[in-house]
């Protein structure tokens, strides 16, 4: 690919690391800024990651050809109320570049008015296959406001790879975000409490009987069988924070109420029962496909074995 885009990612979490890693493997000069010290979270990936500087300054790469992508990290308070000053705070300090900015963070759709952004495309990755999926996005929901500036390229990338793609205004791009990750944890907790109230697993066999019916009727898909409670970083915050602010109205969220109590009762089951399988995190790494290996073991023999200047030193000290 040939494009003179430069990306820069803002906030170098989960999130930002795995659109850093796709945007380097779709071709692009990659860098990101954080104030923070982030760890690297994904294994298998040191050649990309060591050709992915970090800026010192946020706006050091700025050039109308500069993507600016989003993606510091909100807070939810255990009342449902969302924080996101530090999204705010990046966003407030990208005013007046001459680059882009696309919003990857997650955030409620009413407080995305009073924020200054592009485009608004709200991740919908899995923590562990996160790196694939944002090569290849299941879904790809873009939020434009009217009038946007001209897209970056890489929409067009995602678009031949994803399986759907909606386009339209970013509160409902942030309405699809919500029902989502609301859909993953009601269909979670009502999977498990079906299970608990048709056995126990204390055997590999009773296990095996409940998850039988359970998988019979849902094939084994994702969200949809019998284990460990849901957690993480993400569905809970984003469905109390959902909860609480729509909660306001006459409609009140009894259902995600319930399903709440529902998977709070089914994790102290999970101490009785430690058979009980862990689908959501016990994933094998997929990111080593056989491509990606071939690169690490590359990059590793060219930085750590054929290197001349180790090589040199090792030779020195011998002698
Ligand atoms: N983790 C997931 O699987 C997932 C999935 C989909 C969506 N999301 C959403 O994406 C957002 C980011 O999540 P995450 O898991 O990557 O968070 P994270 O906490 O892992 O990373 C956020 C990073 O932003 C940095 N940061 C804070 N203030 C900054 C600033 N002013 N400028 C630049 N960087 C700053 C922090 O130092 C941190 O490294 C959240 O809104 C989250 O809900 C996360």
């Amino acid at each position: 690919m040939s494009t003179s885009e430069k990306m820069v990612i803002v906030g170098f979490g989960w999130v930002g690391q795995a659109n850093a890693l796709a945007m380097k493997i779709l071709g692009y000069e990659v860098s990101y800024f954080d104030p923070g010290n982030p760890p690297r979270h994904y294994t298998g990936h040191t050649a990309l990651y060591d050709a992915i500087p970090r800026l010192p300054e946020l706006k050091e790469k700025d050039s109308e050809h500069t993507w600016y992508i989003v993606c510091v990290g909100d807070r939810v308070s255990e009342d449902g109320t969302q924080d996101i000053s530090n999204i705010q705070k990046a966003l407030n300090s990208l005013s007046g570049v001459r680059g882009g900015v696309m919003l990857r963070s997650t955030i409620l759709p009413d407080l995305l008015k009073n924020l200054k952004f592009d485009y608004y495309v709200p991740e919908f990755l899995h923590e562990k296959m996160a790196v694939d999926e944002c090569v290849n996005p299941y879904l790809l929901v873009i939020g434009s406001l009217p009038h946007p500036r001209p897209e970056p390229s890489i929409f067009n990338m995602w678009r031949s790879k994803s399986r759907k793609t909606f386009e339209g205004t970013p509160h409902d791009a942030s309405l699809i975000k919500y029902l989502s990750n609301l859909w993953n944890a009601t269909r979670i907790a009502f999977v498990n409490e079906f299970g608990d109230m048709i056995g126990r697993p204390s055997t590999k066999e009773e296990l095996a009987s409940i998850a039988g019916v359970i998988d019979f009727l849902f094939d084994g898909r994702s969200y949809l069988r019998y284990g460990r409670s849901f957690g993480g970083h993400c569905l809970p915050k984003d469905s109390r924070a959902f909860a609480a602010w729509y909660g306001k109205g006459d409609v009140k969220p009894l259902l995600l109420k319930a399903m709440y109590v529902s998977n709070d009762q089914h994790r102290a089951l999970e101490e009785k029962y430690p058979l009980m399988p862990e689908w959501y995190s016990n994933w094998p790494d997929p990111h080593i496909s056989g491509w990606h290996a071939l690169r690490e073991l590359r990059h590793s023999l060219l930085k750590y074995v054929l290197n001349p200047a180790l090589i040199a030193k090792r030779f020195t000290k011998r002698g």
